[in-house]
């Protein structure tokens, strides 16, 4: 493939000389369990965050479960959670013992305020909104109807670290806010990794106690759960990348720029994305013939990815979730394809993907 979906090599000597010494700290000093660099990773992106606190977690996953649970979240309860997400966001849901009731995206692929109320019932106990792609839900509109509705309000925000609202971080809305940085991600670990901030004192540490087997201190478990601690190397990779995430961002949005400028029609957006604000963790495009404009892809070497696993009622794991009717969520998952968008990759890359979308196109159409 000329135009790799990903790449998550470290090219550069001087940057993979940073983390490699980074880690090298650690393995020196020996805490490879909740070392330093995990207190201070975790002080670092309740900063990022405008929040009082961050609790480092295993994953994006696992931030998900210890967020449902801290806030009480199990049998008999019901969460909402947008239909077109990660299977994460659900599964966490149903891990937990409760039901995930997936509800329609408005045409920017986040949760629809108004289907998220009409599902509102007695069992509700939270909303779980996605910041898919790196766009921020309508977290205005969603804390109103959490503050309403005396729900939860838990921001799935694997996606969106960067991402801003007139200057307000994601992360920033929720009771409970939940982080992923594993590889992919903008802010990225070298492995599996995640975090939760919060401002609530008593969340923060009810976190603290889940993510480590329901550890109260070293002599008592008050509740059973996953031991799921964010690793001291990960948190040590992290603190070195964490400065350059908001160049990260920023090169993605001038990749999806580039992209805007010189797709053709046919290959429309979602939606028209707020640049300043997005930090574009996908790119996807919508076309009707879908598949075959993917595979005409491919001959021009670009890979370029469907995001069907992330069409939530249609996964066969998910059964136990409740469904409400949901067509703008199937028909973005069923037309989206997602055109490479990472560090590697210069302007000029994204115009060349354009004209080859461009020739792809015509060639589906022909
Ligand atoms: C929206 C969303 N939620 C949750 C997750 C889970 O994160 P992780 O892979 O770190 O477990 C992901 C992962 O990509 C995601 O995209």
């Amino acid at each position: 493939m000329r135009y790799p979906f990903q790449d998550l090599s470290v090219t550069d000597p001087a940057e993979r000389a940073r983390y490699t010494a980074a880690m090298d700290r650690v393995l020196a000093h020996g805490q490879l369990l909740l070392g330093p660099e995990v207190t201070d990773f975790e002080a670092a992106m309740a900063e990022a965050c405008g929040r009082r606190s961050a609790v480092g977690s295993g994953s994006g996953t696992a931030a998900l479960y210890l967020a449902l649970r801290a806030a009480g979240v199990g049998p008999g309860n019901e969460v909402v959670v947008p239909a077109l997400s990660w299977p994460a966001t659900a599964g966490a849901v149903l891990v937990t013992g409760a039901t995930p009731v997936l509800v329609d995206v408005t045409d920017d692929m986040t949760l629809d305020p108004a289907a998220a109320e009409a599902a509102v019932t007695s069992r509700t106990k939270a909303l779980l909104p996605v910041h898919y792609n790196g766009r921020l839900a309508a977290m205005d509109t969603l804390a109103d109807l959490a503050r309403r509705r005396a729900l939860w309000l838990i921001e799935d925000a694997a996606q969106a670290f960067g991402a801003e609202r007139d200057g307000r971080p994601a992360g920033n809305w929720g009771h409970l806010a939940c982080f992923s940085m594993n590889p992919m991600k903008v802010l990225a670990a070298v492995g599996e990794a995640g975090a939760v901030v919060t401002d609530d004192p008593a969340l923060d540490a009810a976190l603290r106690t889940l993510r480590y087997n329901g550890m109260r201190d070293r002599e008592t478990c008050v509740t059973p759960a996953f031991n799921s601690r964010l690793d001291t190397v990960q948190a040590a990779v992290l603190l070195e990348r964490l400065p350059g995430a908001a160049a990260a961002a920023a090169h993605r949005r001038a990749l999806a720029a580039a992209y805007d400028a010189a797709l053709p029609d046919a290959a429309a957006r979602p939606v028209t994305a707020r640049e300043r604000d997005d930090v574009v963790f996908m790119y996807p495009v919508l076309h009707d013939a879908r598949d075959a404009l993917q595979a005409a892809l491919a001959q021009k070497g670009v890979e370029a990815k469907t995001r069907a696993g992330d069409h939530l009622p249609a996964q066969p794991g998910l059964a136990g979730a409740r469904i409400t009717d949901a067509p703008r969520a199937a028909a973005l998952a069923g037309r989206a394809l997602c055109l490479p968008v990472h560090a590697g990759m210069t302007l000029d890359d994204a115009r060349s993907v354009a004209d080859l979308v461009g020739e792809a196109v015509r060639e589906v159409a022909a």
